[in-house]
């Protein structure tokens, strides 16, 4: 009996235990929307000025994701995304954008409204890709969704902020062929925006959010209105701790018709972490949260058998032909100047001393509530002035690295970086530690803790033999402000003080989470 009772409970924990937890993913993916294309559910974020962008997420339970693509393979539109001439496009590329599947031509379609500018879309034959631009619509979708009409097949986009609209495309869905404005918000309710749009039972939804602690239903028979709303949550209580109200995200049927809302918590350093939960429909046709004791669940039953993916946690060797989906760039990188496969191998593209004008710079979302990053860094080809490294990126920065100065190698610890309201550089930080070290290859370890009381403590910590790690340096007080979007990265960087020639190899990058 003793013998088999760890064998039997832990088969009945597999079998009745089919709970799952929020956040589903512990990690940055804002503005989600979600799909569904047969029993396949996919899962589209924003990015920003984080090239490739917006990732394309897979799952089969709603729960477990894996990344399979980004659905923006370059942020081409314009030098300022590849970070030269003196330009930058921090906060700026993509904002809440949309995807959709439309059946009739088996294409997948993203579109976007790029900062300040136009909306781009961008189409594929499968969700894991190949993606590529196809089109450009002057109007700027702001916060769009898009719906393809399941009974006439007519592609629609739902977007604004307050003043909402809807878009009808031209019929290869590259074009707008007519758009009007469908709803203005009353004072009573104020700023709508973040559309998705959806249709069920004959009745068209747009589903908006009234930032960042309310989330609205308006309701009609035709795409063009007349809209009624409806409150589907206000203040609702947050199943993270210390995080910020669900709002935003998105809707979606399961292939059993069973309803799911994905919304996302504001849970900054950390960024806007998906949660999930279940959605019931009322008899007015509104959607109704189910909730538990009156808040969002902390936990739900299973909405589908849980199918585990590959998790984000674990190490990378780079020993294939491309760098996973996990990984992005700061703005779009120098092709010729990384190379994978032995290793992630960066050549210095950037003569620079600020951290924030480093091309080739690339980035992996920390991971809530606590992670850390180890990088095994081979630093015998750097020159005289290169630095190279593991950051934890965002506003306001550290990190530790190597430089070269003069023939000494030493492992430096920079803490201060940060940059202005309008995301220039304000300081491009200060060494507070730094101590010799030789024999050509270093363990870098950089941790981010973002559970309350904790403080927000980015640490960093290095090894020369992978085995003992010596704190090192001070730490770094993670800035919650939400004003630059993106949550935290661990970064992996190498840039040149004096001039161009050197390179680092990155044997191997490890993530942890707690
Ligand atoms: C969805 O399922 C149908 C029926 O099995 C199949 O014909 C179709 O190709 C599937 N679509 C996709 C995108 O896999
Ligand atoms: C790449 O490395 C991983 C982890 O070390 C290993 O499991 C995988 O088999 C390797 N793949 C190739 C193509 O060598
Ligand atoms: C480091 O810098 C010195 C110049 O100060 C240079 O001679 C050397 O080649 C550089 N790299 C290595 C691997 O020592
Ligand atoms: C950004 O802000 C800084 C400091 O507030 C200011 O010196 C700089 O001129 C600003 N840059 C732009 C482009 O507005």
């Amino acid at each position: 009996m003793l013998l088999f009772s760890p064998v039997l409970s832990l088969l009945a924990l597999s079998v009745v235990g089919q709970q799952f937890t929020n956040p589903v993913l512990w990690e940055d993916l804002a503005d989600t929307d979600v799909i569904r294309v047969n029993d396949t559910y996919y899962l589209t974020s924003s990015t920003m000025h984080y090239s490739p962008g917006a990732p394309i997420l897979r799952s089969y339970d709603l729960v477990n994701w894996e990344y399979i693509s980004h659905a923006v393979p370059r942020l081409d539109w314009g030098s300022k995304y590849d970070l030269t001439g003196g330009q930058r496009a921090y906060v700026e590329g993509i904002w809440a954008s949309t995807f959709n599947y439309r059946k009739s031509s088996r294409t997948y379609y993203w579109l976007g409204c790029i900062r300040g500018s136009n909306t781009q879309i961008y189409t594929a034959p499968a969700a894991e890709g190949p993606w590529s631009r196809k089109g450009t619509i002057s109007n700027c979708y702001y916060d769009a969704g898009l719906l393809v009409d399941p009974d006439t097949d007519i592609m629609y986009v739902a977007y604004g902020n307050t003043q909402l609209s809807v878009a009808q495309l031209s019929s290869d869905g590259l074009s707008q062929a007519r758009t009007q404005n469908v709803f203005n918000s009353p004072s009573n309710i104020g700023t709508l925006e973040g559309s998705r749009f959806y249709k069920r039972n004959g009745n068209y939804y747009i589903f908006v959010t009234k930032p960042a602690n309310g989330q609205y239903v308006l309701k009609a028979s035709s795409p063009w209105g007349p809209y009624t709303s409806k409150q589907l949550l206000f203040n609702i209580q947050t199943p993270i701790a210390g995080g910020g109200i669900p709002h935003q995200g998105g809707l979606v049927e399961t292939q059993n018709g069973v309803w799911y809302y994905m919304a996302f918590v504001d849970s900054y350093p950390g960024g806007r972490i998906p949660v999930l939960a279940p959605i019931t429909w009322d008899s007015d046709g509104f959607p109704v949260i189910q909730t538990v004791n009156g808040g969002w669940g902390a936990s739900y039953p299973y909405p589908l058998p849980k199918r585990v993916l590959e998790s984000p946690v674990g190490t990378d060797t780079f020993n294939s032909t491309s760098l996973s989906h996990h990984w992005e760039w700061n703005h779009n990188p120098e092709i010729s100047k990384f190379s994978v496969g032995a290793g992630l191998k960066l050549e210095t593209v950037t003569v620079t001393n600020d951290l924030y004008v480093a091309r080739n710079t690339v980035s992996r979302r920390i991971l809530g509530p606590a992670s850390t990053a180890t990088i095994v860094l081979d630093y015998s080809g750097m020159k005289q002035g290169d630095r190279a490294g593991l950051a934890l990126l965002r506003d306001q920065s550290a990190w530790i690295g190597i430089k070269n100065d003069s023939g000494t190698f030493r492992v430096i610890m920079v803490n201060g970086v940060a940059m202005n309201s309008n995301w220039s550089t304000r300081s491009t930080g200060s060494e507070v530690s730094a101590t010799t070290v030789t024999g050509g290859k270093i363990w870098l370890r950089a941790s981010a803790d973002i559970r309350p009381g904790s403080g927000r403590q980015g640490r960093f910590s290095y090894s020369t033999d992978g085995k003992t790690f010596t704190t090192f340096g001070n730490a770094l007080v993670m800035n919650n402000d939400w004003h630059f979007f993106m949550g935290y990265r661990f970064a992996v960087f190498n840039y040149a003080t004096t001039s161009l020639g050197g390179e680092v190899i990155v044997e191997e990058f490890t993530l942890t989470a707690a």
